[in-house]
């Protein structure tokens, strides 16, 4: 197949996926760009191989639990990467989604006699996997650098958490990534308190300055979570789990765990394994920066000089609205053609948090959809 076949939709789709059927750009949705030809190449290349090695019926007879030794070793190598060494395969679990493994290690580590302690602005989907559970949740105070150290200090002091969530690099919503300084200051912490930590560094693959992950400064206590979804591709949905030790591994996610169902798909886990052992990952990782930096570019470019947080690799922008009301400016954006997220479903019931609104740019398929929400967007703010 040559480039250009690869590059465009084989199906009849003409509407850009960011575009609901009443004609609303979504800005919602935190997905990569697509890089459609880089990705078509390097998946047919490594599905090609998965398939040359295991027939289907053998690939796809049943689910692997935490995923084959070869998955959890390329796992290994994939969060490698990031924490600086390779961990012991058997303290990895490949799992289906950041979400499912969430929805393992919160009644599985946290449990509901003391609580989780989570970032005042947090990813929300959070705090309801902890009300389902019956986990209470206490917020941390956060500020430009991220989760405030000497909050976390007096909580852990006075609300005595059992584990932290966090997402260090490129939080959501507020985009911040902590400084090494800080990074060192929340270990320090959790190992005096004893707090384990549940660091979510999916966004982290996009940064072109990564920072060592808090997990490789307490690997004792932590559960560190690698997905896929936020930098390849939505649909490769899968999340690397690396445990504290591998008792610890073994004992949160025993296969016979009656709960959601975490476990990966076959022919995803396979995939990524071989994309990780050809470089396939890179070389699409590698596209969909330069694709967010370009759209990044547009944005700036698009917003005339309103204040903004954002970072070339970071796939939404964080907008402060001062002396403007979120709800409002959000349902204004809606009514021409705009949806966007506001910093209210980011918090827990009893704090108002600053006025903001988070724009997701990697959704719509073309820039020039991004560039039209944007300038829609500019009229709109204050
Ligand atoms: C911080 C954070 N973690 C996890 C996810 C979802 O990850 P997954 O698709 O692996 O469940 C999101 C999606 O927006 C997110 O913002």
């Amino acid at each position: 197949m040559d480039a250009r076949a690869l590059a465009s939709p084989s199906s009849q789709r003409f509407r850009d996926r960011a575009i609901s059927p009443d004609g609303v750009i979504q800005l919602t949705l935190n997905h990569p760009p697509p890089v459609p030809e880089i990705f078509n190449t390097m998946v047919f290349k490594a599905l090609n191989r998965v398939l040359a090695e295991s027939l289907p019926a053998e690939l796809m007879a049943t689910h692997r639990w935490m995923g084959t030794d070869h998955e959890r070793q390329q796992g290994a190598l994939f969060v490698g990467r990031r924490l600086g060494v390779v961990p012991d395969r058997n303290r990895i679990i490949v799992t289906h989604s950041t979400q499912a493994a969430l929805q393992v290690l919160l009644p599985g580590i946290v449990g509901n006699r003391r609580p989780l302690a989570i970032e005042r602005l947090s990813y929300s989907p959070v705090r309801s996997f902890a009300a389902r559970y019956g986990i209470s949740v206490v917020d941390v105070s956060i500020d430009g650098d991220g989760l405030n150290p000497e909050a976390f200090r007096e909580i852990c002091h006075r609300k005595r958490p059992i584990a932290l969530y966090l997402v260090s690099t490129y939080q959501n919503p507020t985009t911040v990534t902590m400084s090494l300084g800080r990074r060192q200051q929340i270990a320090e912490i959790a190992r005096r308190y004893q707090v384990r930590l549940i660091e979510d560094d999916i966004y982290s693959l996009l940064t072109e300055s990564p920072l060592p992950p808090i997990s490789s400064l307490a690997p004792e206590l932590s559960w560190y979570l690698l997905g896929t979804a936020k930098s390849l591709s939505a649909g490769l949905r899968l999340a690397f789990v690396v445990a504290p030790d591998v008792a610890e591994a073994t004992r949160v996610f025993w296969p016979g765990l009656p709960a959601t169902y975490w476990m990966a798909s076959p022919i995803s886990a396979a995939l990524m394994a071989e994309l990780v052992s050809n470089g396939g990952d890179l070389a699409i990782l590698a596209a969909v920066k330069d694709e967010l930096a370009a759209r990044h570019r547009l944005v700036v470019s698009g917003l005339k000089g309103k204040p903004l947080a954002s970072d070339p690799g970071c796939l939404h922008v964080w907008i402060p609205l001062k002396g403007a009301s979120s709800n409002e400016i959000a349902a204004a954006l809606l009514e021409a053609g705009v949806q966007v997220a506001v910093s209210a479903s980011y918090a827990g019931d009893g704090w108002a948090p600053p006025q903001a609104i988070r724009i997701s740019i990697g959704n719509p398929e073309k820039r020039s959809v991004l560039e039209k929400a944007m300038s829609i967007v500019c009229r709109a703010l204050p």
